[in-house]
């Protein structure tokens, strides 16, 4: 049985997924108490079927849990339908590939002030760090301007998102458990002052935008804001920075640095999606049954939970050819690193454009990358992710 937590696994869970692969049907996993779908065919299934549902579980003592729980109980992401569908179209035309397209000058000007920094961190110490100084700030400040979150504040977002996504591991500490409280009480009394500050002075966000909509009273509460404002806040910027860190230690660890020097521009849509199917930045997603359903012969009993296992899903060799080689070109593609079904990435067109952006626009400025150091892991499996990677 996989021990979700065993350092050697997180390094590299991949081995054993594949011996999770071989069984052929979903396993039961005593430990976290569920089964688990690693292969592509059943971990799509998964998300897809609709007596599968995502039903949150509010966490217990629940005076001590409040603000934690409702965040994700009126969040996009953990309800179901109807409330889901209400939430999701109120935000999905401001994540319309066509909207998200009218980013690109944006996300050019916040990259390239960003690889300026770099390149006097670079001639200053000889090294800088690809997720502090790039992978990680991008993808915070586009989505912190999208909301219209105050650029002065920015610093708070990441360790508010990092405290409450520790929750989302298999077995979090005691004092993960503290931390994840208290960042959930402090970020949704934040976004509150937010609320309240833009009924009376509305901006050009996404924030202000809301508010119109909640001052209508209809299809949107206060707490149903807040939540979705703190979702996009920390959906939008955890997975992608991962993915991008992932997919270039890999890009290094597998020869392919030498297309990425070469071609950066022509391979960079091909090359984002390899980089999110070789090393998934998001690994594990659960669902519950809400009626017995069967999922690759195997049997779910309503209440029972079974996970989607994407970085898993993403190295099966029924669906990849090679999957354990990683190819910059490889096409088509049809990773599931962004999920699917109804709660399929809402930002998956920002995600890819800022990826598609920041890639080349790093190459250019630094054709000659190199690790500096071995990069030093997240110790953690559902996010996966580094926790630095120096390059000179
Ligand atoms: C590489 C980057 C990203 C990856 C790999 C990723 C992956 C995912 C996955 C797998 C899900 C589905 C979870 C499930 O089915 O339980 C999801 C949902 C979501 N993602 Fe992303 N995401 C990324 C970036 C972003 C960005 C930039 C945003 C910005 C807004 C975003 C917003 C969301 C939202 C709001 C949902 C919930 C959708 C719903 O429940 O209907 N994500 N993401």
């Amino acid at each position: 049985m996989i021990d979700f937590s065993d350092p050697e696994f997180v390094s590299n869970p991949y081995p054993a997924l594949k011996l999770l692969r071989e069984e052929n049907e979903p396993v039961w996993h005593e430990g976290l108490n569920m089964f688990l779908a690693a292969r592509y065919e059943h971990a799509n299934q998964v998300l897809r079927t609709k007596s599968l549902g995502r039903i949150f579980t509010a966490r217990e003592p629940e005076e001590l849990w409040e603000d934690f729980n409702w965040l994700h109980a009126d969040s996009i992401l953990d309800s179901e339908p109807p409330k889901h569908t209400r939430l999701r179209s109120l935000v999905g035309k401001a994540f319309s590939r066509s909207r998200i397209e009218n980013l690109r000058p944006e996300i050019e000007r916040i990259a390239n002030r960003l690889l300026d920094e770099a390149q006097v961190k670079l001639s200053d110490s000889g090294s800088f760090d690809l997720i502090a100084d790039y992978a990680e700030p991008l993808p915070v400040k586009v989505i912190a301007n999208l909301l219209g979150f105050p650029d002065e504040d920015e610093h708070l977002l990441r360790p508010w998102s990092q405290s409450i996504v520790k929750m989302y591991e298999v077995d979090p500490s005691e004092q993960a458990k503290t931390e994840a409280r208290e960042a959930a009480s402090e970020f949704a009394e934040y976004v509150r002052g937010l609320m309240l500050e833009r009924k009376v002075n509305p901006g050009a966000d996404l924030i202000s935008e809301l508010v119109v909509v909640e001052e209508a009273g209809e299809k949107l509460n206060a707490r149903e804001l807040i939540a979705t404002c703190i979702l996009l806040l920390n959906a939008g910027h955890e997975a992608s920075v991962n993915g991008f860190g992932n997919g270039m230690v890999a890009a290094f660890e597998n020869n392919q640095m030498g297309l990425l020097r070469t071609k950066p521009r022509a391979i960079a849509e091909t090359a984002v999606e390899e980089f999110l199917r070789f090393d998934a930045p998001l690994q594990l997603f659960e669902r519950t049954a809400t009626a017995p359903t069967v999922v690759g012969g195997v049997q779910i009993g309503q209440g029972q939970k079974i996970a989607a296992l994407l970085g898993s899903a993403n190295r099966d060799e029924e669906v990849f050819s090679s999957p354990e080689m990683m190819d910059l070109t490889r096409d088509p593609n049809n990773q599931i690193g962004f999920g699917a079904g109804i709660h399929f990435c809402l930002g998956a067109p920002l995600a890819r454009l800022e990826m598609q952006v920041s890639l080349p626009l790093l190459m250019e400025r630094f054709p000659g990358l190199e690790l500096a150091k071995t990069p030093s892991r997240r110790p953690t499996f559902v996010l996966r992710g580094y926790q630095e990677i120096l390059v000179s």
